[in-house]
């Protein structure tokens, strides 16, 4: 029977064993779960989510709209990845045998490695050629539960690769159903040209990149590697402040190997979001807290390059929100599976589950600005979740290393999975 009163819906996720919304103040916990929970969805948005014994009076299927059986799985957000490269050519795995014999990623930087060889790699391809290696990527994500991420430029370090290299994540964000947000990295590193030339380089990513990128709407952020031997606080607050005035958000690479100021700047510049912070003071991370900065925590590349982990939980201390990410990439981070940067959370920095799971989803979202529309179950926001093939959500980090996730659904279509 049909009322009145009900929603009109085309999609019905039912049979859920949990649906674990990640909104605070529904459901039980701080990430809001709903035992044998449904959801309801109208095109590519949620009209509704809450327990199923409530569904039938509540939600009407439109005549041609969709039953999708949970099978008693566990339903999710769809991840949000805030802090990825994942355009890039060439291959690192050189430098990994490298480290694995002793040298640091600075040394193997140093010695003309790192960053700079994937830049010699990525200018010497093109458009089509930089969206196809990052494609299967893309599907390797989606596959393990990723429905939002953010990808940075800052391996192509002039302004026609910087510009090739957001002309192809434009694409893969027209043409894969995951969705792909800009983010400028101009700043990522000094190219070979402008060595010991730092404030020319800081120039042209000023007045000659950054222009074009607005421009040509090829980014919605901007970030910078604030670092030793990268740029310093003062080179990095003129390109955040010079991204504001093009409109473009500031995230940061901050204090990732030395304490150099990065947090507290991240606060001065109110960016979305510091991230790595290895090495950031408690001070400054507080500032953070107080300036509404969300901390993007990337244990991946602690645990990939051997070193020590953030203090996640002196973080926390402070308030501050703690976001999680893959930081993605061919040099310090390759890998993208967020179902194990949960697990690394929980066993190396001693996050909570739940913080864990709000750090890839809720909080993930917060880092890139988007709150509003994805990173949790609630009416209104994107219809992007994963079923998990799991006894609880809990599992999903506890049974570390493999994929849980069986079925992908983003905007309303299921993308993945069966
Ligand atoms: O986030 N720190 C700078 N950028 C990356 C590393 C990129 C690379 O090594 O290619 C990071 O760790
Ligand atoms: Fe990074």
């Amino acid at each position: 029977m049909t009322s009145a009163s009900t929603l009109l819906a085309d999609l019905i996720v039912e049979n859920a064993a949990q649906l674990v919304t990640c909104e605070h103040g529904f459901g039980d916990g701080s990430t809001g779960v709903v035992e044998r929970g449904a959801l309801a969805a109208s095109g590519e948005r949620i009209v509704w989510v809450g327990p199923a014994s409530r569904l039938a009076a509540e939600v009407t299927l439109e005549p041609g709209g969709r039953r999708l059986d949970a099978r008693g799985r566990v339903v999710l957000p769809g991840f949000v990845d805030s802090h990825t490269h994942l355009v890039f050519a060439g291959s690192r795995a050189h430098e990994y045998a490298l480290r694995a014999r002793g040298a640091s990623y600075q040394e193997i930087a140093a010695a003309g490695g790192g960053i700079l060889s994937t830049v010699k790699a990525t200018r010497a391809a093109s458009v089509d050629e930089l969206a196809a290696l990052a494609r299967p990527r893309l599907d390797l994500m989606l596959a393990h539960g990723t429905t939002t991420t953010e990808a940075k430029s800052g391996y192509g370090l002039t302004t026609a690769d910087e510009l090739k290299m957001l002309e192809a994540i434009r694409r893969l964000n027209a043409e894969h159903a995951l969705d792909v947000h800009a983010n400028f990295c101009g700043a990522h590193e000094v190219p070979p040209e402008f060595k010991g030339r730092t404030d020319a380089y800081v120039n042209l990513v000023v007045e000659e990149m950054l222009p074009e990128v607005a421009r040509l709407h090829l980014a919605r952020y901007i970030d910078v590697f604030c670092e030793e031997g990268v740029f310093s606080v003062a080179q990095s607050r003129r390109i955040l402040e010079a991204g504001a005035r093009h409109g473009l958000k500031a995230k940061l690479h901050a204090d990732e190997f030395v304490t150099l100021g990065g947090a507290e700047l991240a606060a001065e510049v109110r960016a979305l979001s510091a991230d790595h912070l290895l090495e950031a003071s408690l001070g400054g991370v507080a500032k953070m807290k107080a300036a509404g900065v969300t901390a993007a925590l990337l244990p991946g590349t602690a645990f990939f390059l051997g070193l020590p982990y953030a203090p996640a939980r002196k973080f926390l201390e402070t308030g501050v929100r703690v976001a999680l990410a893959s930081d993605f990439n061919p040099g310090s981070s390759m890998g993208c599976n967020l179902q194990l940067v949960m697990t690394m959370a929980v066993s190396q920095m001693k996050m909570t589950l739940e913080e864990a799971l709000l750090g890839v989803t809720l909080h993930a979202a917060h880092a890139m600005g988007l709150e509003g529309e994805v990173g949790s179950l609630a009416p209104g926001k994107l219809c992007d979740l994963i079923l998990c093939d799991v006894p609880s959500w809990q599992h999903v980090a506890y049974f570390y290393g493999v994929n849980h996730v069986s079925q992908v659904v983003k905007r309303g279509r299921v993308v993945w999975g069966a």
